[in-house]
Order: structure tokens, then sequence, then C-alpha cells
């Protein structure tokens, strides 16, 4: 690992991830290449901008010439694929994007890989290695007492986001399989933390209850989720990528089992605790719960037997402390959080997604 593309690094998790790496790797050069969609955001990277071993490239997944010559001009071994369009409501309320992005920019990345690492022989091919980040939606969903997903777990993809990441899964198999390129897969659970878009449920709620304003909880609020906390989640792939298997799948999770309802309950009782609102208080009063997504799954859970014995990862954070820590972070940031609240796009989106609820 030299020259490191990788994808999607303005987005959340990406950013978290170049951070990591660009602190613990010191011989390693970092190319951030994202499109800057509405997700993506270079103010999460402001701390790290100027390091010589960094560097930031505007560009499309979706476009062959764009991807190549970066490939070229940086002379890249190693691609950690984080691009991708990332939410489940904005895959219901407009699929196709998701479509174009997950699988045909995937598809891309990986033909532009095959013909630089592999048909041009650039490099040896055990120095090289395409990395696809991927997330335990493409399992389906759990019923009650069922066993948690293992990496042999068949595909059930029930969302178009999901489906969508599925397709590129199955893709970056077939790329090793085929033409044998080297690749490892993470399919990882729900992330939370720092730099988290201010849509997803856990910025939303701290954010709405740190105002004052309705707390909405889908359904029952009853879906349970596995909260992966993020920093967790790139030290995961980091391991995978330096001493992971190649052509193998890791599954990545937090060793959690909360109920949706009891996150936002938890969050509440955060802020009561160290932001005290006596117009708010309790901020549990605050939540509503309104119309449920369609097709919303109802339990995920991952078996991360195999890279805890692998590789001997565990996550480092308890989920309440993780908590606690995200709710200081958000409270710490505020320009950051109003940079990306004021934009019109994330307004309208907001609106469609929430207004008919
Ligand atoms: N957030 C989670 O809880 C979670 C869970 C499991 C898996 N994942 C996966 O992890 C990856 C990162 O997720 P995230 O939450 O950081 O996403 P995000 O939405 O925060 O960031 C996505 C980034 O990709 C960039 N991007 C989008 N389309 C692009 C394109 N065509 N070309 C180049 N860049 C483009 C965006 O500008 C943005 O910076 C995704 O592949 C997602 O499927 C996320």
């Amino acid at each position: 690992m030299k020259n490191v593309l990788v994808t999607g690094g303005a987005g959340f998790i990406g950013s978290n991830f170049i951070r990591q790496i660009i602190k613990n790797e010191k011989e390693l050069r970092v190319y951030n290449y994202d499109a800057l969609t509405y997700a993506g955001n270079l103010d999460s990277l402001a701390d790290i901008a100027g390091d010589p071993r960094y560097q930031f490239i505007q560009g499309n997944i979706c476009d062959p010439e764009q991807v190549a010559s970066a490939l070229r001009e940086h002379q890249i071994d190693t691609i950690v694929h984080f691009a991708a369009e990332s939410h489940v409501d904005r895959s219901i309320l407009g699929p196709r994007q998701f479509i174009e992005t997950n699988v045909m920019g995937t598809f891309t990345l990986l033909d532009a890989a095959r013909q630089y690492w592999l048909t041009e022989q650039t490099f040896p091919k055990e120095s090289v290695r395409f990395h696809h980040v991927s997330t335990d939606e493409v399992f389906g969903s759990l019923k009650p007492g069922e066993p948690a997903w293992t990496e042999e777990t068949p595909y059930a993809p029930n969302s178009p986001y999901a489906a969508s990441k599925a397709a590129s899964d199955h893709l970056v198999r077939s790329y090793g399989h085929t033409y044998g390129l080297p690749f490892t897969i993470t399919n990882c659970s729900n992330n939370y933390g720092p730099f988290q878009f201010p849509e997803k449920l856990i910025p939303v709620i701290i954010l709405n209850a740190l105002e004052g304003k309705p707390l909405p909880v889908y359904g029952d609020g009853q879906q349970v989720r596995d909260w992966l906390h993020v920093e967790d989640h790139c030290e995961a792939i980091h391991l995978v990528l330096t001493k992971g298997a190649t052509g193998s799948t890791y599954n990545i999770g937090g060793e959690n089992q909360p109920a949706n309802l009891s996150i936002v309950e938890t969050i509440c009782d955060i802020l009561d605790e160290i932001a005290p609102s006596p117009e708010h208080r309790p901020r549990r009063d605050l939540i509503q719960f309104v119309k449920d997504r369609p097709g919303h799954d109802r339990r995920y859970d991952m078996d991360t037997t195999k890279i805890s014995g692998e590789l001997g990862w565990r996550p480092r954070h308890t989920l309440q402390q993780g908590l606690l820590d995200t709710v200081h972070w958000y409270l710490s940031h505020p320009e950051w959080v109003a940079s990306i609240r004021q934009k019109q796009e994330y307004k309208g989106w907001m609106d469609a997604n929430y207004k008919s609820r």
C-alpha cells in the first residue's frame, strides 16, 4: 500500500477513514476521490487538508476517463471504495441515482482497476487491492430470535439501496473470480459518530432534541439495528486492508441490539443531563411516532466471529459511551452542522421526507 485512492472520502465514513490512515500510516499517500454530491463535505477534512500526504480530487466514479486518469496519474495501488448513494429513505423517493452510482460507479471503478493493474501489469498482483465497503442491508431482515448474519448468509436485499449495494458486491466478487482482481469486501452495520450527515437518524434526533423540535420515530420504533461506531468501523477496514485474506468478505458490527426508540430515548436522557432545557424536560416528551418507511426492515444483527477470530478485531466503543461522545461532538461543532443545514437541498429533502408523514 503506497498510493491509496479513497472514493467518497468527503462523506461520513470516508472522511473518518482518511483521518485515521493519514495518522496511522506514515508512508502512505492518500487521494480523496469524491464528486461532492449533497453528502460530500470537505469541511469534514479541514484538519488534514494541508497534510502533504493528502490530496483531494474532484471526480465522479461513473466517469471512466476521470477514474482511469486518477489511477494513472497517482500510480494508485489500492482503492478503498466508499462512494455511494447511502440513504435508504432517499432510495425510496428516487432510486435511479442509486443504480447509477452504486452499480455503474462500482463497475466503472472495477473495470478501470482491471485495465490499469491487470491488463497493463503495472504492479505485481500481490501489491494491489480493491477494497469495497458494503452494508449489512444486503442480507434483508431478521425475525426476533433468528441468528445473526454470517458471511455465508444468502443475500436478500429489500430496498433499492440495499439491492444496489448487493449488486455492487456481486460485481466485485465477479471481478475477483473472472479476472483475478485482488479484492476484499466488508459488510458493516449502521454507523454513527462524528461528521455524520444531519439527515440520518442519530444526528436528526440530537439536533431536533437540542432545539426542542419534534423527534420523528418511524412506525412503532421497534426496529432493531446493530450500531457501530465509525472509528471502530475504520479500524476494521484498516485491518482487513493490511491483514485480511484477498478474495474474502468480513462482517463488521457493533455487538449491540437496541430498538430505534431506545436510541432516541437514550439521546434524550443524555441531553437532559448535559444540556438541560427548562422548556423541554424531559426531552422524551418530544418523541412523535410518524408513518413508517415502506418495507422497513425489522432487525439487523451481524455475526463478527470471522473478523474477530482471523484478525483480532473487536469494537472499542460501547454504545452508551459512543452515543455520549457523539452528542458532545454535535454540541461542539455547530458551524459544521449549520453549513449543511442552511443548504436548500438539505431543507428540501427534509421537507419531502418528513412533511407528509
Ligand atoms: N452510513 C452507514 O451507516 C453505512 C452502513 C453500512 C454501509 N455503508 C456504506 O459505506 C459507504 C460510505 O457511507 P457514508 O455513510 O459515509 O456515505 P455518505 O453518503 O456520507 O458519503 C458518500 C460520499 O460519496 C460521494 N459520492 C457520491 N456519489 C459519488 C460519485 N458518483 N462519484 C464520487 N463520489 C461520490 C459523496 O459526495 C459523499 O462524499 C457507502 O458505500 C455505504 O453504502 C454506510
